[in-house]
């Protein structure tokens, strides 16, 4: 076989996420790399913006969130080991202070303090390469106790809920993930915003941003089994028109991850695990 031949038959191999990966691996000659992350964690102008720099919806009605929540009953041993999917969901509403729960859990702010620049920076729930935050989460309200059905945004720094739109979203969004809605009380939609990750991190900024997906979808699924709610999370749906559903143009925020939060029905098992484990 001629070079080019092999050549080309090597190029029409090649899997974009395998490109991907290799394109975002770091090595020790990373120069470019290594500069732009110096300039931003060192650039007090930059680090402000950081700071400043999350989504807003300034003209949105905003309905407050609680954070003055009940401890759970279950011990943080026993969320994690009984932790698994449900699919079946009662007809009974969840409470906005499940809601509240659910939010503040997946990534509120707990706290703050100033750097030596005197500038001021948030602690949250979940961790954040360079405390950049590219996700953002929205609320799809089906069946909440004293809240419009809709779509909301979350807004962490004033842990607040920000009405989107006060359509009812239940027929769109059962078309959205395949008829896999059935008598859900909310769906919580984690979305992503790539620059945000990108600007310090480049094409690694990417697998941050996914990354750090997980580390929210988690706390929002253990924070559900805390609160004796069923869960499970839906990674098969239609971007486009999720996207469209949360008012997001699918570029510059992505829709990454549905989290679908309902009731348990009375007769569901109070799930032990099923194998015994080295803790018990
Ligand atoms: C990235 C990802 C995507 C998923 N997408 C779906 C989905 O579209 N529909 C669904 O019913 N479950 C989905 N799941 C749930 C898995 O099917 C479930 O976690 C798996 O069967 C293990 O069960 P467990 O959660 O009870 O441990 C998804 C899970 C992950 C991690």
């Amino acid at each position: 076989m001629s070079d080019f031949k092999k050549i080309k038959n090597k190029l029409i191999d090649i899997i974009p996420s395998e490109l991907f990966h290799l394109n975002s691996k770091l090595t020790h000659s990373n120069f470019q790399f290594y500069d732009q992350v110096i300039r931003v964690q060192t650039d007090p102008a930059i680090k402000k913006i950081i700071t400043i720099a999350y989504k807003k919806y300034p003209c949105s009605q905003k309905i407050p969130l609680n954070t003055n929540f009940n401890s759970s009953k279950k011990s943080f041993d026993e969320i994690i080991q009984t932790r698994h999917s449900i699919r079946t969901f009662d007809k009974r509403p969840i409470s906005l202070d499940d809601v509240s729960k659910l939010l503040y859990y997946a990534n509120g702010v707990t706290g703050k303090n100033t750097d030596d620049d005197n500038i001021l920076h948030y602690f949250r729930t979940s961790p954040s390469a360079g405390g950049l935050h590219p996700i953002e989460i929205y609320l799809i309200a089906i069946n909440v106790d004293g809240l419009t059905p809709g779509i909301y945004h979350y807004s962490p720094m004033e842990n607040v809920l920000e009405t989107v739109s006060d359509q009812n979203p239940s027929e769109k969004l059962n078309d959205i993930t395949f008829n896999q809605t059935s008598n859900i009380s909310a769906v919580l939609v984690l979305t992503g915003i790539p620059g945000k990750s990108r600007f310090k991190y480049g094409e690694r900024g990417y697998r941050f941003m996914m990354l750090e997906g997980g580390h929210i979808s988690q706390n929002i699924l253990l924070s559900a089994n805390s609160l004796d709610l069923a869960s499970y999370p839906i990674g098969g749906f239609v971007d486009d028109d999720l996207d469209e559903l949360i008012g997001i143009n699918g570029v510059d925020e992505v829709s990454l991850y549905m989290l679908m939060i309902g009731t348990k029905l009375k007769n569901t098992q109070s799930s032990k695990p099923k194998v015994k484990t080295s803790l018990k």
